[in-house]
């Protein structure tokens, strides 16, 4: 039976500027577009999930403003249920800015908004929604204690935790590791969190490897850009290889790799298999601009795969 999937976090309306080149600091450049994407790391990886599977739920703060509007109907286009998102009045939906330049490259700025309303108290009042869920994915875009009370309740209910830890910290508590049964930061996430390089294969592994040792996650599956993803766990490490593509626009790709590796999982596939239909949605999004508008479909991707 296919298992429920909840995805707690942020939504962003993301204002996307294409540029030639990224500015210096003190530099004024001409940009040469502006787009108004719906986005947010929490919205990105629910919207992947529910467009290349179902069974998906976001629970999240918005603003009582068309930001907020656009990104439910966003969300409910990609099929998940968006019954739970918290209408904050007097508060702004979060937003981001982001710059994209000519090589698809990306900086984001996060202005929080209505996400620092996403509270332990928000957290708690959905203790049933946790409880009826089987697998739940969370980042860090919303207050860390927030997230700290979502992956204790997921524990204690005996559910699978997905923790991407974007946008990492220098460190995370260790009582909230143990509890987590994938890590899935990315090279720079990873070099940070483990304080350790990251800049070679074997690095990874080892930084990864730290983190499993010293903290007790389950496993740490870090997306290592066009390389593909790395599984590290207690016993193995498994590098699974992606496809060459041309990049236009690499924002909310390890989103879509999110969206797809947990699709897969609920369906009670292998995680390796999970993390190839991670890899190919993640591949197919890279070629495409904006964060919810370049995720793949279903068929796309089992076309590649
Ligand atoms: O991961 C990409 C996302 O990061 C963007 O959509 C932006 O909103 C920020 O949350």
């Amino acid at each position: 039976m296919e298992r429920r999937i909840l995805v707690i976090g942020s939504l962003n309306m993301d204002m996307v500027v294409n540029v030639e080149q990224m500015p210096l600091r003190g530099e004024t450049i001409m940009g040469k577009s502006l787009a108004y994407v719906p986005g947010g790391k929490g919205a990105n990886q629910a919207c992947a999930a529910g467009k290349l599977g179902k069974n998906v739920t976001m629970l999240g703060c918005i603003g009582d403003d068309g930001n907020g509007q656009a990104l439910r109907k966003s969300l409910a286009a990609a099929g998940v249920d968006v019954s739970y998102l918290v209408v904050c009045p007097g508060v702004p939906t979060g937003l981001a800015v982001i710059t994209v330049d000519n090589g698809g490259g990306n900086s984001i700025i996060v202005i929080t908004g209505a996400n620092s309303q996403c509270s332990p108290e928000v957290i708690r009042a959905h203790e049933k929604l946790i409880a009826d869920s089987d697998i739940v994915v969370l980042q860090l875009e919303i207050p860390l204690e927030a997230v700290a009370e979502a992956v204790r309740l997921a524990k204690a209910h005996g559910k699978t935790v997905v923790l991407n830890p974007a946008p990492a910290p220098d460190s995370l508590p260790d009582e909230l590791l143990r509890s987590v049964d994938y890590l899935t930061p990315n090279e720079t996430e990873l070099a940070r969190l483990s304080g350790m390089p990251t800049d070679t294969a074997e690095q990874t592994e080892q930084a990864a490897r730290s983190l499993i040792e010293q903290k007790g996650i389950g496993a740490v599956l870090a997306t290592v850009g066009s390389a593909g993803a790395l599984l590290v766990t207690a016993e193995t490490a498994q590098l699974v290889p992606t496809i060459k593509v041309q990049a236009v626009d690499t924002t909310a790709a390890g989103d879509t790799f999110h969206g797809g590796f947990v699709t897969a999982l609920s369906e009670g596939r292998p995680v390796l298999e999970a993390i190839r239909m991670g890899n190919m949605a993640a591949s197919i999004s890279v070629t495409r601009k904006g964060a919810q508008t370049s995720i793949p479909t279903r068929e796309e991707v089992e076309a590649l795969l």
